[in-house]
C-alpha cells in the first residue's frame, strides 16, 4: 500500500525548513522592534465562530472550511484564517481590561478547502499581526511597514502596495445601493457566481476574477470616493501616515478582500511574478468583528501574510538566503576505542554549544572524510590509535587546508578558539 500526503498539503523536508526558520526568525526579530506579542490560539475552533466572524456569504465559509463533529457531536472548524480566533481569544480573556492597545503576532499553520495550484494549499501557513484596542490611522500604516520591513530584510524587489477604504456599514450600505444601479444593465452579462453576488454581496461583484466581468469594472463607483466623514478622514489619515514613512501605494477601488468583517482600510501586497496566487500579505480594520463575535465594541486592524507564498518569491526572485549548514569540526575515527573517545568529546563539545559530529555507518576513514564534507565541516580531526596514544592531534582547516596539533585535552578550547 503506498500513502501519500492529502491533496494540498507539503511536507516540509530539511532543505525547506531551514527557509522557514530563517523567515520566521527574522519575522520574530521585526515583530519585537514593533513591540508585537506571541499569542497562540487553538488550530480548531467552534464552527459558529467562524461563520458569524468571516461572514455566511463568503467563499470561505461556504466552500473552504473544515468542519467535523467531534465525540462530543460539537461542531469545530480547523482554522482558515487567525483573527476570528485572535479576537475571540482577546473577549474571553478579557484583555480589553487591560491598557490599550494590544499587539499580537502569530504563525502557524491554516486551513482551507481551496483548489491546489502554486501558492495555494489546503494546509498553509500564516504569519499575522492584529493589533486591537485602538482605531488611530497610524496603526493601519504601522503594520504596513511592518509587514513590508519583512520582505524587505529578505530583500524582496518588486512588491506593490494597494490599498482601499470599504468604509463602515453606514457608507458601505449607500454604495451598495449605487454599486447594484451600475451593475443592473449588465446583469444578464456577468458570470453565474456575480449574479448572485448581486443578490447577496454586491461588493464581491468587485473582486470577481473572471475576464469578461472585468470590462464591466472600468467606470464602477468607487467606494473611497464614496466615504462617510469619519471613514474619509481615517483613511486619509492612513494615507498620511503611509506618506510620512515614504511607503508607495496604488489606490485599489476594486480591493474588497474575501472576508466580510473588513471596515474602512482594506489592504493587499502583491507580487506579480507570482501568478495567479499574487498576494503575499493582506489584511485591514474591522472594527464591527468584536461586535459580531462578543457584543463589544472594540476596534481592530491586522494583516496575515501566506509563509508560502514569501518563500515562493524568494526563490522566483533566485534570492540567497545564505543559510549556514554548516558544522563546527567532524571527528574521524579508526577503531572501536576511537569511537569511544570521539563519543565524549562530541559530548563535551555539544555541551560547550559546538556544532559537531561523526560517523555512525563504521564507513571507511576515506569514507568519513566524503561524510565530514557532506555535513559542510569547517574542521575534521583524525582520532586513531597513535593520537590516543600520545594525547595529541591534527586539526585541519577544511577550507584553507591548513593544520594545527591540538592535546586532546584541549580540543574543546581549541575549538571554541576557532570558531567565535
Ligand atoms: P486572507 O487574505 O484570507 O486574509 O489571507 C492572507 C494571506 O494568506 C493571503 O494573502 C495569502 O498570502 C495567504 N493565503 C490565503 N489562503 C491561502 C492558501 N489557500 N494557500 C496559501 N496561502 C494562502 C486573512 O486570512 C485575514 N485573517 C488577514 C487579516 C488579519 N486581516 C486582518 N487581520
Amino acid at each position: 500500500m503506498k500513502y501519500q500526503a492529502p491533496r494540498g498539503t507539503n511536507d516540509m523536508l530539511p532543505q525547506d525548513t531551514a527557509n522557514w526558520q530563517y523567515l520566521e526568525d527574522i519575522a520574530k526579530e521585526i515583530f519585537s522592534t514593533y513591540n508585537y506579542q506571541e499569542i497562540r490560539t487553538p488550530i480548531f475552533e467552534q464552527t459558529a465562530l467562524f461563520q458569524r466572524g468571516i461572514g455566511e456569504a463568503t467563499d470561505i465559509v461556504e466552500k473552504e472550511m473544515y468542519t467535523f463533529e467531534d465525540k462530543g457531536d460539537r461542531s469545530l472548524t480547523l482554522r482558515p484564517e487567525g483573527t476570528a480566533s485572535v479576537m475571540r481569544s482577546f473577549l474571553e480573556n478579557k484583555i480589553y481590561g487591560q491598557a490599550q492597545p494590544t499587539k499580537y503576532y502569530y504563525m502557524g499553520p491554516m486551513f482551507r478547502y481551496e483548489r491546489p495550484q502554486s501558492g495555494r494549499y489546503r494546509q498553509f501557513h500564516q504569519l499575522g499581526v492584529e493589533v486591537l484596542g485602538t482605531d488611530d490611522p497610524a496603526v493601519d500604516a504601522e503594520i504596513i511597514a511592518l509587514g513590508m520591513q519583512i520582505l524587505e530584510r529578505l530583500e524582496l524587489d518588486d512588491l506593490e502596495v494597494r490599498l482601499n477604504s470599504v468604509g463602515c456599514p453606514d457608507c458601505r450600505s449607500q454604495y451598495r445601493d449605487k454599486l447594484l444601479d451600475y451593475f443592473k444593465p449588465y446583469l444578464d452579462q456577468l458570470c453565474s457566481d456575480c449574479q448572485d453576488r448581486y443578490e447577496r454581496n454586491p461588493l464581491r461583484i468587485l473582486d470577481c476574477k473572471e475576464d469578461r466581468d472585468k470590462e464591466f469594472m472600468s467606470d464602477v463607483p468607487k467606494l473611497y470616493e464614496e466615504l462617510c466623514n469619519e471613514c474619509e478622514d481615517h483613511f486619509a489619515g492612513v494615507q498620511e501616515y503611509l506618506d510620512l514613512l515614504d511607503i508607495d501605494y496604488i489606490l485599489d477601488a476594486t480591493l474588497v478582500r474575501g472576508l466580510d468583517y473588513y471596515t474602512k482600510t482594506a489592504f493587499e501586497v502583491i507580487y506579480k511574478g507570482l501568478g495567479a496566487q499574487d498576494t503575499v500579505f493582506g489584511g485591514g480594520r474591522y472594527d464591527g468583528l468584536a461586535q459580531e463575535v462578543g457584543g463589544r465594541d472594540i476596534p481592530g486592524v491586522g494583516f496575515a501574510m501566506g509563509m508560502e507564498r514569501v518563500l515562493l518569491t524568494v526563490e522566483e526572485q533566485e534570492i540567497d538566503l545564505a543559510i549556514d549548514d554548516s558544522i563546527d569540526l567532524f571527528i574521524t575515527t579508526i577503531g572501536e576505542e576511537a569511537k569511544k573517545a570521539a563519543f565524549s568529546y562530541l559530548y563535551q563539545l555539544r555541551q560547550a554549544n559546538l556544532k559537531v559530529e561523526m560517523d555512525y555507518l563504521g564507513r571507511s576513514v576515506s569514507g568519513q572524510m566524503k561524510h565530514a564534507d557532506r555535513n559542510n565541516a569547517e574542521y575534521s580531526i583524525i582520532l586513531g590509535g597513535n593520537e590516543l596514544e600520545s594525547g595529541v592531534a591534527t586539526i585541519k582547516n577544511m577550507k584553507t587546508g591548513d593544520q594545527e596539533e591540538v592535546a586532546l585535552d584541549n580540543l574543546v578550547n581549541k575549538m571554541k578558539e576557532y570558531v567565535k
